[in-house]
């Protein structure tokens, strides 16, 4: 079976763009999971008040076993939730992080609407991508990466690095914006109406 690499972080960390740049260098099969699952009808419901798509997971996963079992590529599977795929298929899980500053540049860029910005940055903060796939997979496979002053070019030569074994300093618990912006004193900034 093929490599198999799972991209997840908050919504503005550029899982997308990362993707598409890494599966053009490895002749990969790029997934994305919300478009897949637009395309392929495998949602239960789209909640029109959160302007999110809520996934049919039984109908979801089967079609990713499918697709990761039809192909001798290397396969990339990106998205915020993409901690859903059974450990035994996935070979590395790669978290992009982005300091919540730049994310709500990011998240603006995209128009997104204050309440989502504002939702994004605090699961950012917090690392619920990260918490995710910890809850999900065997730590030695994640890592988490530092997009904030990087360019896409550069996120994705560090995740060739990952995928050559000689990622050992990015791996996951290393990243904490809590103690940041504590820091930077701006952490009530994030969480408390203005
Ligand atoms: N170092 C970087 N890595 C990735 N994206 C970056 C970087 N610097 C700036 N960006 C910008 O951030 C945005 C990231 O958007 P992208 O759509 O790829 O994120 P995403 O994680 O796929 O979000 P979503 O979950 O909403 O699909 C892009 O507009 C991109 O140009
Ligand atoms: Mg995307």
């Amino acid at each position: 079976m093929s490599k198999v690499i799972v991209i997840s972080g908050t919504p503005g960390t550029g899982k997308t763009l990362v993707s598409s740049i890494l599966a053009k260098k490895i002749n990969g099969l790029h997934v994305n999971l919300s478009e897949l699952v637009l395309k392929e009808k495998l949602y239960k419901e789209i909640d029109k008040e959160r302007e999110t798509v809520v996934a049919d997971l039984r109908k979801l996963v089967p079609r990713l076993i499918e697709i990761i079992k039809s192909t001798n590529s290397p396969i990339i599977i990106e998205g915020h939730y993409a901690e859903i795929v059974p450990e035994s298929f996935i070979d590395i899980v790669i978290i992009l992080r982005t300091h919540p500053k730049e994310l709500e540049k990011r998240l603006k860029e995209k128009k997104f609407k204050e309440s989502k910005i504002r939702e994004n940055i605090q699961a950012e903060i917090l690392g619920v991508c990260s918490y995710n796939a910890l809850n999900t997979y065997n730590k030695e496979k994640i890592y988490e990466i530092d997009t904030t002053s990087k360019t896409p070019d550069e996120t994705v030569e560090l995740i060739l690095k990952i995928i050559e074994g000689k990622g050992n300093e990015y791996k996951i618990g290393k990243i904490d914006w809590l103690t940041v912006l504590e820091k930077e004193g701006t952490l009530s900034e994030f969480f408390r109406e203005r």
